[in-house]
């Protein structure tokens, strides 16, 4: 069980080949996710659907054998359960009914209600901790509370997260009671997750980004470290990798800061210089651009340098960013080839 090569990594080991997995390795580009997803009627069904769920996520691992399987589930499911209407639009992406006051912060349902919608995916976790091969490591997830009250209060995705900046800058303490809400909530989450089975847990921030000076402190740090330390409590040993995406600077010294085991690195990142300055810390995930495996011209050879940049640390190999749909599958064979040699 501790041989995982992913876990192995995630303990500080320097593996001659990196462990590999892809964020959104369950995903459009695959002819049978699409044909899952197509039964499943929409994605929030297929997300709540544990039979259909665990389908989706053993999908790439028979397929490609990663040496990690990522629950299918989604970031915004922790706003549903905390009460928001969630609905995603073909095409467009997330919609959802809005929290942009204090009063509409207080009336979130409480944080020990949230099984209640939240459930099936522990179920979902459960098929998967059987299913899997002996090998494969299985990963939970949560959003960071940055990235999920972005959505909260926008009520959708949007490119410079200015209505989340704005809560802040007019109201940082309601905003604040909205993030320890998050954070409250994506504890038990992740708690119950690793409950059913998950081997590590992963906290997506993909817009960290945008957060500045003191701003990136109390809500990229300040919430990931409290997540962590609990995590860590109640499941002593949990490796947690932390994903502060387009951190830049910043990315020096998370890992140690927030207590995770790993970061994972946005594909604006240069390898060589995240190895010397961020690996010498500790584990790093990435950081391929997922267009190579669209137009897969340089793949080999970007595959190859991020791999030999990383070849003197702990260094699980992922994409900096999720999968496109418009990826071609037969590429990820040419990575992994690339990397596995
Ligand atoms: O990585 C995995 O395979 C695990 C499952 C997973 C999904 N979303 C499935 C999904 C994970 C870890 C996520 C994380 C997620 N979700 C993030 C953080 C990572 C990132 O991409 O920055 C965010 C911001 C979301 C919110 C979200 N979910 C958006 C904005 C969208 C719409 C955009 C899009 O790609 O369609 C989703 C939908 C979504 N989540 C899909 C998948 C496979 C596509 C849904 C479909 O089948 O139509």
């Amino acid at each position: 069980m501790t041989d995982k090569t992913i876990l192995r990594a995630l303990r500080g080991e320097t593996l001659p080949v990196p462990p590999v997995w892809m964020m959104r390795q369950a995903g459009r580009y695959l002819p049978e996710y699409r044909a899952t997803r197509a039964k499943a009627g929409d994605f929030l069904s297929l997300c709540y659907t544990p039979d259909l769920a665990a389908e989706v996520t053993l999908q790439p691992i028979r397929r490609y054998g990663f040496d990690a399987a990522i629950l299918f589930a989604d970031i915004l499911l922790i706003p549903q359960a905390l009460g928001l209407d969630l609905r995603f639009v073909q095409g467009e992406g997330p919609r959802l009914s809005t929290v942009t006051t204090a009063a509409e912060v207080a009336a979130l349902r409480p944080v020990g209600d949230i099984h209640d919608t939240l459930s099936p995916i522990y179920e979902t976790v459960r098929i998967l901790s059987r299913a899997l091969p002996r090998e494969t490591t299985l990963i939970g997830f949560a959003g960071a509370p940055w990235t999920v009250a972005t959505y909260m209060v926008a009520g959708r995705g949007t490119p410079d997260q200015a209505p989340a900046h704005r809560f802040k800058d007019t109201d940082r303490a309601a905003f604040s009671t909205l993030i320890d809400r998050i954070a409250e909530a994506t504890i038990d989450y992740l708690s119950a997750q690793i409950d059913a089975g998950a081997e590590v847990v992963k906290l997506f921030d993909s817009w960290a980004g945008s957060l500045k000076g003191r701003d990136f402190d109390d809500f990229a740090l300040a919430p990931a470290a409290r997540i962590i330390a609990e995590l860590k409590r109640r499941h002593p040993g949990i490796p947690v990798i932390a994903f502060p995406r387009e951190a830049k600077e910043r990315y020096v010294g998370f890992a140690k800061a927030v207590g995770a085991d790993a970061v994972a690195l946005d594909n604006s990142v240069d390898a060589d210089w995240a190895a010397a300055n961020v690996q010498t810390a500790g584990c790093v995930q990435g950081n391929l651009a997922p267009h190579h495996l669209v137009d897969p011209a340089n793949l080999e050879g970007q595959t190859r340098r991020i791999v030999r940049a990383f070849s003197g640390g702990p260094h699980i190999f992922n994409l900096g960013h999720g999968i496109t749909p418009d990826a071609d599958p037969d590429n990820v064979h040419r990575m992994l080839a690339a990397i596995r040699g």
